[in-house]
């Protein structure tokens, strides 16, 4: 079984970001398993400031895989004022605008992940029309609107492999508990058939499986 190393439970516990440390622990062990036999990178939308990057990456390094990170680093319409999730210190003071690019970079240089991440700076669809290649796993964690959700689902989970994983964070069943879109695509990935779920406890972590 693969170890989640201390100096990284550190790292992650003094970096800005919305993973709790289960649900991460819960991402390195899922993209831990993943069969050497798929190949293909692992994709993270919604990179903010590396948080969930650092448990992904880890497990890309420990497995010999590359991974991908893609974020426009401006926020989802959910980080901006007057929204509880605003942070003001990931404002830029000379244009004033959210900028989180900063901050992932110094995530992947304490992290020695550098040579294992390729960060990518842009729109989520943008992006997904530039990777053509299969990838063995995606986590979409990136704007939590209902368009957005529906639009990284759309642009990204057909180049996931047979036997890749597909990975959706924030599922809340009750709306009472949190938004309902990332709920919806989960929902929309079981009724395809193209995705079986397997799930132990892991917050609001999903985890599916493609199948065919
Ligand atoms: C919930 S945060 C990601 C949290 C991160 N995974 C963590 O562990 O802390 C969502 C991120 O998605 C990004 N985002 C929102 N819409 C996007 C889009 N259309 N394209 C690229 N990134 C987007 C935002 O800039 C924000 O940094």
């Amino acid at each position: 079984m693969a170890i989640f190393p201390e100096n990284l439970a550190e790292l992650a516990r003094g970096t800005k970001g919305f993973m709790p440390t289960k649900e991460g622990l819960a991402l390195f062990d899922l993209a831990s398993a993943i069969p050497s036999t798929l190949s293909g990178p692992i994709v993270e939308i919604g990179s903010y400031c590396g948080l969930s990057t650092i448990y992904l990456g880890e497990a890309a390094r420990q497995t010999g895989r590359s991974m991908l990170t893609v974020d426009h680093h401006r926020g989802s319409e959910e980080m901006h004022p007057p929204s509880p999730y605003f942070d003001q210190s990931v404002i830029d003071p000379v244009t004033k605008r959210v900028d989180t690019l900063p901050f992932l970079r110094r995530t992947l240089e304490l992290s020695e992940l550098e040579s294992v991440v390729t960060v990518a700076i842009g729109d989520s669809a943008v992006v997904a029309g530039l990777v053509a290649d299969p990838i063995a796993c995606l986590f979409i964690d990136g704007g939590h609107g209902a368009l957005q959700e529906w639009v990284d689902y759309a642009s990204w989970a057909d180049k996931i492999t047979v036997g890749g994983l597909l990975l959706i964070h924030d599922v809340f069943e009750d709306e009472k508990d949190g938004g309902r879109p990332p709920f919806e695509i989960y929902t929309a990935a079981v009724a395809s058939k193209q995705f079986a779920t397997f799930t132990k406890d892991m917050g609001s972590l999903r985890a599916l499986r493609r199948v065919s």
